[in-house]
């Protein structure tokens, strides 16, 4: 790390099938990596009603948690994990508001999206649920460590 970089961890983010059928993978994809952050898993996951139901297992009593689930089983998904200094907090940053008419431009869903329903990524949102998440969507042998050749200058 570098002499003032923040704790190295890891999160899951995951772009939604709107992302997908709309042509965002890599415009998603960019913001993260030239931010300067590590992409240590990445695959494209067509999830079922169960697992997007176990993925989404917090907001089961939530009036809009039937729609999600439909929603996320329609297509498949682009899940990652990246790694670097912060990245929990700062993808969330990143993404921006739940809701992409709250979501600040310069933001994800602020500058790409208009509807919470199709708001085009998600972020784990703490510690614990990147942890939770990223052993739903990945095996350990899926995550790879490897460096940035600028390593050095942003971490
Ligand atoms: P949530 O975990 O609250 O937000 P975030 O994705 O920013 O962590 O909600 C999960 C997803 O549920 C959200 O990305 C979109 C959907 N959702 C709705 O469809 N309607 C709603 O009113 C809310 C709060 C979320």
């Amino acid at each position: 790390a570098g002499e003032e970089g923040g704790v190295t961890e890891r999160t899951f983010m995951a772009i939604k099938y709107d992302a997908v059928q709309r042509g965002l993978i890599s415009e998603i994809m960019g913001r993260m990596e030239k931010k300067g952050y590590k992409l240590v898993a990445l695959k494209m996951v067509w999830p079922t009603e169960e697992f997007a139901g176990k993925h989404y297992h917090d907001l089961k009593e939530r009036p809009f948690f039937g729609n999600l689930v439909k929603f996320m089983s329609s297509g498949p998904a682009v899940a990652m994990v990246w790694e670097g200094p912060g990245v929990i907090k700062m993808a969330r940053t990143i993404i921006g508001a739940t809701d992409p008419l709250k979501s600040n431009p310069g933001t994800i869903r602020g500058d790409l999206a208009t509807s919470v329903g199709r708001n085009v990524i998600h972020g784990s949102d703490a510690y614990s649920t990147a942890e939770e998440e990223i052993a739903l969507w990945f095996s350990p042998s899926e995550i790879h460590a490897w460096n940035r050749t600028n390593e050095d200058w942003i971490s």
